[in-house]
């Protein structure tokens, strides 16, 4: 079975069928209604979700299946000390796929190496989370399209997962990715080599400011500063507050400039940005159930899967 950890596994044809099948099921939700009856989700978050946890229950659900939920782990057996290998083990044989969120950067790996179910990274630590990565894409192919994209990425670049996801999903289209962020919270440089590797280094530039490339900007995408991840809470005072944008941010922007974040947000974008027709971030959330609907419906079924490459 296939798992799905980073986008780093995915080619440029994955991805179009992956957001191909989104497309259709967005379209005529009946289509697969119901295609996967008896079909129980494994659900094990090590640390809070909103998006993520409930639009794959409803993808499940809406798929014709139901979840099984570990719940907090407060009230589960890691509290007793229960190791993530052994809990996953336990799990896979009362589900036919689990999801899996947890604190530590590489622990989905880890896990999959324990189980034979598909094992789908919800988010590991500072590292990927590339189910987000499918419903960002998803989102920027409705609202500006994927090839001769210029896109911003804004914010916590060194702790936040969906950047990293994203920026490497992202070097399979013709893109122009400008990285914008304080200097202490840039991409990690390992990300920014790789990046080099996979896409010619033109389409990818680092700035510290929003002011200089914000008039070319097709989309922005804005990031919460990670404040969990901080090893220490000064650090994240001295940056709380910078790279937010309102109102007067956009007067030098596009008309057709789309702004994106994965949610949630703290005060990254205010209000106010909401109701015009730039803000995009909660029909990005929105998309979430058809984009994770299409995967499972993909990753559930013996004669489809999403990709030829190797387990990484
Ligand atoms: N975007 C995202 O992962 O949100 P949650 O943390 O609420 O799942």
């Amino acid at each position: 079975h296939d798992h799905l950890i980073t986008s780093k596994q995915l080619s440029r044809e994955d991805i179009e069928t992956v957001l191909d099948h989104a497309s259709e099921i967005d379209a005529d939700p009946s289509s697969v209604a119901g295609r996967h009856a008896e079909t129980l989700l494994g659900l094990l978050f090590f640390e809070p979700s909103t998006r993520t946890k409930m639009s794959f229950e409803t993808a499940m659900k809406r798929l014709g299946g139901d979840i099984v939920d570990m719940g907090p782990v407060d009230s589960s057996s890691v509290k007793k000390g229960e190791t993530l290998a052994d809990t996953v083990r336990v799990i896979e044989g009362y589900a036919d796929a689990l999801v899996v969120r947890h604190p530590k950067q590489g622990a989905a790996t880890m896990a999959s190496e324990f189980v034979d179910v598909p094992l789908l990274n919800a988010g590991d630590g500072a590292g990927h989370h590339p189910t987000q990565t499918m419903l960002d894409l998803y989102t920027i192919r409705e609202n500006a399209g994927l090839d001769d994209l210029t896109i911003g990425i804004m914010g916590d670049l060194k702790y936040g997962r969906t950047v990293h996801s994203l920026a490497y999903a992202l070097t399979n289209f013709e893109t122009q990715q400008h990285f914008i962020s304080p200097e202490s919270l840039q991409l990690p440089r390992e990300v920014v080599y790789d990046l080099h590797q996979q896409q010619d280094g033109a389409g990818i530039r680092e700035h510290d400011s929003l002011e200089e490339i914000l008039p070319s900007l097709d989309v922005l995408y804005v990031t919460r500063i990670q404040r969990e991840r901080f090893p220490d809470e000064n650090e994240y005072q001295k940056i709380a507050g910078e790279y937010q944008i309102d109102a007067d941010t956009l007067e030098a922007a596009s008309d057709d400039l789309t702004i994106m974040h994965p949610l949630p947000r703290v005060d990254e974008i205010a209000p106010e940005i909401d109701e015009t027709d730039h803000a995009a971030y909660f029909e990005q959330a929105h998309n979430g159930v058809p984009v994770r609907m299409a995967l499972l419906d993909l990753l559930l079924s013996d004669d489809k899967g999403i990709r030829g490459e190797a387990d990484e």
